[in-house]
């Protein structure tokens, strides 16, 4: 192994061009791919922007061209030479059309053979990838995505910076408080017994920070929540996050419309046009059987229950007299890939989310196959094919339910399957969405009591005030998503800033005073002190890299992600500690059940 002696860099690999040919010139990196044509050596030298081709011959100097010769994957260089144009150009990367020729080479660091190849058109388990993650990184396409994402993130910092928000960090050490999901805990050694948790989300602190007169906060936080994993889902992810004084919810809609164009202007040179559509929660599960609609298709969901009002299918009938509803949609022109085998696919789909069945009538030039026509009337199926635009080669699916959400829900999950197996949805589009006038609350069985959807700081729709105590269910929130491509990317809401209607909420919640006081006194303290309206939302920043960049995965846009069961192969953690390190915390371990 060798230093760097004199030699420094003076340029990245991927930044150079036929422009520079004839310049002298030092650059480093690892190398990539090495091969040895007997009197002439390539070797490929890949930094943090590209990769340039390194050329050594028999003009080379001796001891050069002998290093040269030991050079294997992974090795770490640092090289002097002039750049040149290539003789035998490629397309197949950035830097095709020119190679160094190098007079000057130094190995600052030999490499064994890596467990896998670092080449992106390798196929590499996740287990291996994780449990090696730095060689997984420095694969061009993830190396990339972290590049982008850091890129991303300087994009939002200068926007929010140009528009008067303030970037504060608030505490990861902080307050259990109830509601939301459950929290990762810290024990406090100082004061045994006692726990900080880690912050779900910085919600109760940009608050207060409104209060403190900060006007306009945004901040990249790192948010921890102890939930079921998903591909889009992890234990500690990254919110953009942002609250802003003296304004309202079309504010923060607008203002947010800005940053997201700019950040897909900058970010992948397309004009986004604004403002996006807002639907209310109630159409949007109404229309798409989901509260973050993907409308890159159609196969929109309707309301058919008026046609089997006095119906003597009593499935449908059933479902109508215990107040609920009949869902429908037309998979238009679909019967020849919709065969019985995948509708009976699409039920195991709609039942997953709680149907009790999907009804169909598949209709073909030859016959109509239907599970429930033959106990209508012929009008009743008139008007349903009328509701529907019902023709041949169509496929007519229902769900009825007693509960409309789950109704919704379960059609909702159907036209989703639908779109994604027979290629409605074009994956270049980017559907920017707001859904607005989410409930305000949501009724738990678990705990037999209402809870908030969004948070128990969520300001109630002004023409709802009179139904907090009353009808809660029916009450609306000034809460907004921002759904992209039928992913929530983001979310917030405009805040209670009246200690009075705060108080009313915590009762609704089911608080009792002491509660309330025990869990959020400070805060409705700071609230007796003045304070401004405001209102602010959060983005996954992690799922904003996700949409953009067209990952799949969660894990493909973090550094050093965690798998399913929420531990880090590489490092190992969570682990097991020292006995002492539990003593010092006065924690004893339960015996296991
Ligand atoms: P919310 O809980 O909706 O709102 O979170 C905001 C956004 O954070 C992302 N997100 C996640 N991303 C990855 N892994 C997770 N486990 C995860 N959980 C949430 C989603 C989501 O839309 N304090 C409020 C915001 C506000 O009212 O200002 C909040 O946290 O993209």
């Amino acid at each position: 192994m060798e230093t760097m002696g004199s030699l420094r860099r003076t340029d990245y690999c991927g930044e150079l061009s036929l422009a520079d040919a004839g310049r002298e010139m030092t650059v480093c990196g690892s190398i990539a791919r090495a091969r040895d044509k007997g009197g002439i050596i390539f070797a490929d030298l890949r930094d943090t922007t590209g990769i340039l081709q390194l050329v050594f011959d028999e003009d080379t100097p001796r001891d050069v061209f002998a290093k040269a010769e030991s050079l294997k994957s992974e090795y770490v260089v640092i090289a002097r030479g002039v750049l040149r144009e290539r003789a035998a150009k490629t397309d197949k990367i950035a830097t095709g059309d020119i190679e160094l020729y190098v007079s000057e080479l130094r190995i600052l660091s030999e490499a064994q053979t890596p467990p896998f190849e670092v080449r992106d058109d390798v196929k590499v388990g996740d287990d291996l990838r994780l449990r090696y993650r730095y060689l997984d990184l420095r694969r061009p396409a993830m190396h990339e995505t972290i590049v982008k994402r850091s890129q991303i993130c300087q994009i939002v910092r200068s926007y929010f910076c140009e528009n008067h928000f303030c970037e504060i960090e608030t505490p990861t050490l902080i307050k259990s408080t109830p509601e939301g999901a459950r929290d990762y805990l810290v024990p406090s050694r100082v004061q045994p017994g006692h726990f900080y948790a880690l912050p779900q989300s910085p919600q109760l602190y940009k608050q207060l920070l409104m209060l403190s007169g900060f006007d306009r906060y945004f901040q990249i936080a790192r948010c921890y929540r102890d939930e079921d994993l998903r591909a889009d889902r992890q234990p500690e992810f990254t919110q953009i996050d942002e609250e802003l004084s003296f304004v309202d919810e079309n504010d923060v809609m607008t203002v947010n419309e800005g940053l997201l164009k700019r950040l897909w202007k900058e970010m992948l040179g397309i004009d986004i046009a604004t403002p996006f559509p807002r639907l209310p929660w109630d159409q949007a599960m109404a229309r798409f059987g989901s509260d973050k609609p993907d409308t890159r298709f159609g196969l929109e969901i309707q309301d058919v229950t008026a046609v089997f009002a006095a119906t003597g299918f009593k499935p449908f009938a059933d479902a109508i007299a215990a107040g609920g509803t009949i869902r429908a949609l037309n998979a238009k022109g679909l019967a020849d890939s919709l065969t019985r085998k995948n509708i009976d696919k699409l039920g195991d789909v709609a039942k997953t989310y709680g149907a009790k069945g999907l009804a169909f009538s598949r209709l073909t030039a030859e016959a109509t196959s239907s599970s429930f026509e033959k106990f209508l009337s012929e009008q009743e199926k008139a008007a349903l094919y009328a509701a529907l635009g019902a023709e041949t080669g169509d496929v007519l699916l229902l769900v009825s339910d007693t509960d409309w959400t789950r109704a919704c829900t379960a059609l909702g999950q159907v036209r989703l399957e639908i779109g994604r197996k027979y290629g409605l949805i074009d994956p270049d589009k980017f559907n920017f969405l707001w859904v607005v006038d989410f409930p305000l609350f949501e009724y738990s069985e678990q705990e037999g009591r209402w809870m908030a959807m969004h948070h128990p700081f969520t300001m109630p729709h002004p023409e709802d005030l009179d139904k907090i105590e009353t009808d809660p269910g029916a009450c609306r929130a000034l809460a907004y998503d921002i759904v992209l491509n039928g992913v929530e990317m983001g979310g917030g809401s405009i805040r209670i800033n009246d200690p009075a209607l705060q108080d009313r909420m915590f009762r609704a919640l089911g608080f009792t005073e002491e509660k309330a006081r025990a869990s959020f006194g400070f805060l409705m303290d700071a609230y007796k002190y003045g304070a401004p309206p405001h209102g602010g939302m959060a983005y996954g920043l992690d799922r904003m890299v996700m949409l953009m960049l067209k990952k799949d995965d969660i894990r493909d846009v973090l550094a050093f992600p965690k798998t399913q069961n929420a531990s880090e192969p590489m490092s190992g953690a969570p682990d097991v500690v020292d006995p002492k390190q539990l003593a010092d915390l006065r924690i004893a371990m339960m015996p296991e059940e």
